[in-house]
């Protein structure tokens, strides 16, 4: 069985990205084989996955063929690098953007756009334990096709107003547009994963006691995740592996990985 997990929030810069990239690492390291889907034009995944490669292998790495070139070929299998043993990426870049204008072009209706990029996942997705995606923060044809093949969202909520705000309008978005409208088959969220701004201060403890308020104590994780430089650093060298603070960062996404695993298990 394949579980496909979505790091979600409709605010930009919450942790989407970080989450889902530290997420795979650990769920690799645990034996689990996984994926991770870039569908950011932006490729911050990528970028970060390509240099941990390298950070790993000592060599550079480039890619062939742009996700959207196997869009176009409807083989998307065969954009897959191997990042590090078990963990493999579908890479993004720029030309991506034009993914929902290209697919106003293959299909008439909306709705069967959003419904296929889970058919090019069909064929082979029962080859991973684990299939994360990576989502730019905006509502668009990427944002809706990715959450119509996940089957757990997990919301990443930094701890201020805007992106509470941002996390429930996510949850309504879901209800009213993915499940009702578009008859997401499989769609739910997991839980709300916390990310703090800075470490226990006054504006992180009240947003959780609201957070918990708003969506109930049992739909957020317990696990935090707190603010650490070494997250920051790997935009630019990667994810390394070598001293105390990059295991400090292992140390929390293992109790993240944890507790996903949990809460997969109860649901
Ligand atoms: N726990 C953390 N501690 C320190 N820095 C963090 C943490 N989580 C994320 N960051 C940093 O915050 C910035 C935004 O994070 P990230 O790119 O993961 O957000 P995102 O939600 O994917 O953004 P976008 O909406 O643009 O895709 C990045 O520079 C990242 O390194
Ligand atoms: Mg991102």
């Amino acid at each position: 069985m394949t579980t496909v997990l979505t790091f979600s929030n409709f605010k930009g810069g919450t942790g989407k990205t970080t989450n889902s990239t530290m997420t795979g690492i650990e769920l690799a390291k645990r034996g689990f084989k996984t994926l991770l889907i870039d569908l950011d034009p932006q490729a911050n995944a990528t970028n970060l996955y390509l240099k941990t490669k390298e950070n790993v292998n000592g060599e550079f790495v480039t890619f062939g063929q742009t996700l959207m070139a196997g869009i176009k070929n409807k083989d998307i299998k065969a954009t897959i690098i191997e990042v590090i043993n078990n963990l493999d990426i579908i890479p993004s870049s720029a030309d991506f953007a034009l993914y929902p204008r290209y697919m106003e072009t293959v299909f008439q209706s909306y709705t069967d756009r959003v419904k296929y990029l889970s058919e090019l996942m069909s064929e082979w997705k029962n080859e991973y334990d684990y299939i994360l995606i990576d989502v730019p923060p905006t509502i668009s044809l990427i944002t809706d096709s990715a959450l119509y093949a996940t089957d757990y969202a997990v919301i990443v909520l930094q701890t201020q107003e805007r992106s509470l705000q941002g996390a429930e309008a996510f949850i309504h978005y879901l209800q009213e547009t993915l499940i009702n409208q578009f008859h997401a088959p499989t769609l739910d969220v997991l839980g709300i994963l916390p990310v703090l701004l800075k470490n226990g201060a006054p504006v992180d403890i009240s947003t959780l006691s609201k957070a918990e308020k708003m969506f109930g104590k049992e739909n957020m994780f317990q696990t935090t995740i707190k603010n650490m430089e070494r997250l920051k650093r790997y935009d630019v060298t990667g994810v390394t592996f070598k001293d105390q603070f990059d295991r400090a960062v292992e140390a929390v996404y293992k109790k993240v990985v944890d507790e996903l695993i949990a809460r997969i298990l109860e649901g």
